[in-house]
């Protein structure tokens, strides 16, 4: 049986020091191809005609005069006469041309008749959507009614996320290619592995036709996981021209489409004891993701507190489709949460750090990494020196405040194979259908073949991105670097313990004698007895080695588990905000960000992903909101001047601290890519509670809510 386990903390050679992005230079020189930059011979260019209006029928639809248009090769009609429209900007037909200004001459050409019908657009409370209003059953733990009543204090608070959108860097889209019936397609993609069977089934062509390619790809964070309408009509146009096509999104349609963040708002009571022992939840919660229902958000989050009840009703709108986004609507319940429990703790006159401590039992498994975290992140942020009570009464318009959030996410591996070959010259390949979304995957999976065979970084060629290399899984929930570093361990211990075998004979030793270090093949505990990499490669003849390794479904989980991967990590967060009470504007001083994730392979990457998290936070906490007009229907804000997003100077100064060493490291891989966005909303809507006196209700912390709060009971 082989032995997969990690090295130990010493003979770490690799794993768990600070090491750049392999693929940083030729992304940041610009040499590597996104999908964006595809550029096949012969290419054409896909544009697409969408609804103008929010719900509709399609009556007509008419493209003679787009097809006489110069330059376009052929026209897909992508929604036919007599289906329905649910949001503005919903597809309806997609035109190729020579280039991107033809195309889009052509699709203004095009006329569709509609049918309008009412729409709801605006996030509004289920007492004004009529039948829009959704209700799920009530659910109740422990006996809230009785928790009530002895509670010796009562809290009352709202609190809301609105939906904000999906805005990568690099849009969706595709570029596809046939050959007779083959298809390749370059899409920017978070499931190389996954997304061929999607157009297989959609172009009624088989799955093992399709060919994936994404060899980088500018981010997902949940938005990318489909083949789309608009990758099916790219194709079907790149069929009917006998050409390449290319069609990426436009950012207003980008905007529009690629992906609503559910609002979540909620009526919130908290019971407690005056020593700050929380004993009761109640929530009234409601929230639109598009038209569909979603299901009951777990609230109260990260604190089980014993007696709850809770009602939800889901709001059907046509602001466009909801899709995942970062720790799906983790950041949400977190502010509704923490929001409450600060409020709590402001009213009981308590620190709220002793309050959360005071309560971190009801955290369960995590209670001991919360603890540690939340002492650390107080430490960091000198909660000693600069926390006040709720409201800031040092004199001028300026108030500082502190505020905290705590978190958690899964982060099990994914299902995931890894091919191995050694090559008789030395060279090695590790090959899975995996992607780096831009998180450092391709760097993880190099440094944990390196660190395996003993081998330079350099000396590992690293294959990803593409759907004929083993399957790998999609890269949601976290999923990615617990899947590929766990097959990839396995995979590179397996083509070794080959090598070894066949090395052994000519050292006199048996196999298991042998270990890989320094690019040596060296006698345990006599590496004078040894000989080079490249001499025991020579010993293959012309046969290559080609080992396998799998992750499987079965990830362990808790504080406890024990293996190459596990799941469940905490974190906390701390923001210290400056506000300008005469203005309104909230300024974010300092985040600080204490995460768990486990065994950690490349420190550097993924201090990485907590930074981005943390500007993330910034984000859809003080500017993000995707603003919808209820008379045309139409989102008002799809461009990037007014889907406010944070510029560098917004961002204050942030502090990442990750928690690594004896306690965490034998848990073994978890992934890290959403947990780190869940909190800042939380931490920054806290801090500006406790300077200003008051509670912004709503996200994000605009200068008008500010000031409408502070108007309202300002202690300011
Ligand atoms: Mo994630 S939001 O599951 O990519």
């Amino acid at each position: 049986m082989a032995d997969y386990r990690w090295p130990e903390a010493g003979k770490r050679s690799l794993i768990g020091k600070r090491i750049s992005r392999l693929d940083g230079p030729v992304k940041s020189s610009g040499r590597v191809k996104y999908t964006y930059d595809v550029d096949r011979p012969n290419m054409l260019y896909g544009k697409m005609v969408l609804s103008p209006y929010a719900q509709a029928t399609i009556k007509s639809i008419d493209t003679s005069a787009a097809e006489k248009m110069p330059g376009v090769k052929a026209v897909q009609v992508m929604r036919e006469p007599g289906a329905g429209i649910l949001w503005a900007g919903q597809e309806v037909v997609a035109v190729a041309a020579e280039t991107e200004e033809q195309a889009r001459d052509a699709a203004r050409r095009v006329v569709v008749n509609y049918e309008k019908l009412p729409h709801l657009v605006r996030d509004v409370e289920p007492a004004k959507a009529g039948d829009r209003a959704k209700p799920a059953a009530e659910q109740t733990e422990g006996d809230p009614d009785k928790a009530f009543q002895e509670a010796e204090v009562t809290v009352e608070g709202q609190y809301g996320c609105p939906v904000i959108t999906h805005c990568c860097l690099e849009a969706h889209g595709q570029a596809t290619e046939w050959e007779g019936d083959n298809l390749t397609v370059w899409a920017s993609t978070q499931n190389v592995s996954g997304i061929g069977g999607e157009f297989a089934s959609g172009l009624k062509i088989p799955a093992g036709n399709v060919r994936t390619l994404t060899p980088v790809m500018g981010g997902g964070f949940g938005s990318k996981f489909g083949a789309d309408t608009w990758g099916l009509a790219c194709a079907q146009l790149a069929k009917k021209a006998g050409r390449p096509v290319k069609m990426m999104l436009e950012r207003d349609h980008e905007l529009m489409v690629a992906g609503a963040r559910p609002s979540i708002h909620a009526k919130v009571r908290v019971g407690a004891q005056k020593d700050g022992t929380i004993t009761a939840w109640s929530s009234e919660s409601w929230g639109t993701g598009g038209m569909g229902t979603g299901g009951s958000p777990r609230l109260p989050y990260v604190f089980r507190i014993p007696n709850q009840r809770k009602r939800h009703t889901a709001v059907l709108t046509n602001i466009g489709p909801a899709r995942a986004w970062r720790a799906p609507n983790h950041p949400q319940l977190c502010l509704i949460t923490m929001a409450a429990l600060e409020d709590l703790a402001a009213r009981l006159g308590i620190d709220p750090v002793e309050m959360f401590l005071k309560n971190i039992g009801m955290t369960g498994e995590l209670s001991k990494v919360y603890a540690a975290e939340l002492q650390k992140a107080a430490e960091l942020i000198e909660w000693q020196k600069k926390w006040h009570p709720r409201g800031d009464k040092a004199p001028g318009v300026i108030k500082r405040g502190l505020g905290i959030s705590l978190h958690t996410w899964g982060g099990g591996g994914h299902p995931s194979n890894c091919a191995c070959a050694i090559h008789p010259d030395g060279s090695v390949e590790v090959s899975l259908g995996s992607q780096d979304l831009g998180t450092g995957t391709r760097t993880i999976i190099a440094i944990i073949a390196a660190e395996t065979l003993g081998l330079p970084l350099e000396a590992v060629k690293v294959n990803i991105g593409d759907s004929h290399y083993p399957q790998s899984g999609g890269s949601g929930g976290s999923t990615t670097v617990g899947g590929v570093s766990a097959s990839t361990r396995r995979a590179t211990t397996n083509a070794l313990n080959e090598l070894l075998a066949k090395a052994a004979p000519s050292l006199g030793v048996e196999n298991d004698q042998l270990e890989a270090v320094g690019g040596r093949i060296q006698v345990k505990g006599n590496p004078s007895k040894g000989m080079s990499w490249k001499q025991a490669c020579a010993k293959l003849g012309t046969t290559l080695i080609n080992a396998t390794g799998q992750t499987s479904i079965t990830t362990p989980t808790g504080p406890s588990a024990r293996d190459l991967i596990s799941s469940g990590v905490g974190g906390v967060q701390i923001a210290e905000v400056a506000v300008d009470i005469e203005t309104g504007v909230v300024k974010l001083e300092k985040l600080v960000a204490v995460q768990d994730c486990g065994l950690i392979i490349d420190l550097k990457t993924a201090e990485s992903q907590v930074y981005g998290g943390c500007i993330m936070g910034v984000c859809y906490a003080l500017y993000e909101e995707k603003i919808m007009d209820e008379q045309t229907g139409r989102c008002l804000n799809p461009d990037m001047e007014f889907y406010k997003l944070a510029g560098i100077a917004d961002i204050g100064e942030l502090v990442v601290h990750m928690m690594t060493g004896p306690g965490y490291d034998e848990r073994g891989v978890i992934g890290l890519g959403e947990p780190p966005v869940i909190s800042s909303g939380a931490a920054i809507s806290n801090a500006v509670a406790n300077a200003i006196g008051v509670r912004v209700p709503t996200l994000p912390l605009t200068p008008d809510k500010v000031l409408a709060a502070l108007e309202k009971g300002g202690a300011a």
